[in-house]
C-alpha cells in the first residue's frame, strides 16, 4: 500500500518539476513601469542592462491599447527613431508578446507621436540559454536542464520515501 503511494508521489513530484522547468521565462518590459513614455530616456536601456535575454524567452510589452505601439526596426531606425523604417507589422494590441527565437540584437520602438524620441524604445541582445552546453536546436526543451533538476527530484522523492518508511 505504502509503496503505491510512494510511486504516485514520486511521479507527481517529477512531473511538477518537469512542467515548471519547461515554461519559458516571460520578461515584462519595464517591469512596473510597463511600456510607457519614461521619465528618463535611459529607462529602457537600464532595464535591458539588468536582464538577460535568451532564446526561448518571451518579451511582454504592456500598455493601454491605443496609447502606444511596438515595432521591430533596424539599428539605424532605432537610433534615429525613424518610424518609416519598420521591419514588421506594427503591434498595437496590448499585451504584445514577442518570443525570442534566435540570437542577436533586436530593436523595438513605439511609433506613436515622438514617444521614441522621448525614450520609448528598447534594444536587447538575445543569447543562447546555456553557453556552456553545446548549442543544439534539436534538443527538446524538456531536457534543457539535465543536471540540477533530477538531483532535486531525487532529494524530494527520498524525503517522501523516508516519510512513508517511518509510518
Ligand atoms: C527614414 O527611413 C526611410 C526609409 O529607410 C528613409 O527614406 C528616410 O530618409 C529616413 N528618414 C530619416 C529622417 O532618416
Ligand atoms: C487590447 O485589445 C485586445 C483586442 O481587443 C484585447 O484582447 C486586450 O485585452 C486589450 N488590452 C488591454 C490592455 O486593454
Ligand atoms: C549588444 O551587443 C552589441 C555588440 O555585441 C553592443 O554594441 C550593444 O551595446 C549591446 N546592446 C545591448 C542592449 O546590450
Amino acid at each position: 500500500m505504502a509503496a503505491k503511494y510512494i510511486v504516485v508521489l514520486v511521479a507527481i513530484t517529477t512531473l511538477m518539476l518537469r512542467n515548471h522547468n519547461v515554461g519559458a521565462t516571460e520578461l515584462i518590459v519595464g517591469d512596473d513601469a510597463a511600456w510607457n513614455v519614461p521619465g528618463s530616456p535611459e529607462t529602457y536601456s537600464t532595464w535591458a542592462s539588468k536582464h538577460t535575454f535568451s532564446v526561448g524567452d518571451v518579451l511582454v510589452f504592456n500598455f493601454v491599447n491605443g496609447s502606444h505601439t511596438v515595432a521591430l526596426v533596424n539599428k539605424n531606425a532605432f537610433e534615429t527613431c525613424n518610424t518609416s523604417n519598420v521591419n514588421s507589422a506594427i503591434m498595437s494590441q496590448s499585451p504584445v508578446r514577442v518570443p525570442l527565437q534566435k540570437t542577436g540584437q533586436l530593436h523595438f520602438i513605439c511609433t506613436v507621436d515622438d514617444h521614441c524620441l522621448s525614450g520609448l524604445k528598447l534594444s536587447i541582445n538575445v543569447t543562447d540559454k546555456s553557453p556552456l552546453s553545446p548549442a543544439s536546436s534539436s534538443t527538446p526543451p524538456a531536457n534543457s536542464s539535465p543536471t540540477n533538476i533530477p538531483s532535486f527530484a531525487f532529494v524530494a522523492s527520498s524525503s517522501l520515501m523516508l516519510f512513508f518508511v517511518n509510518l
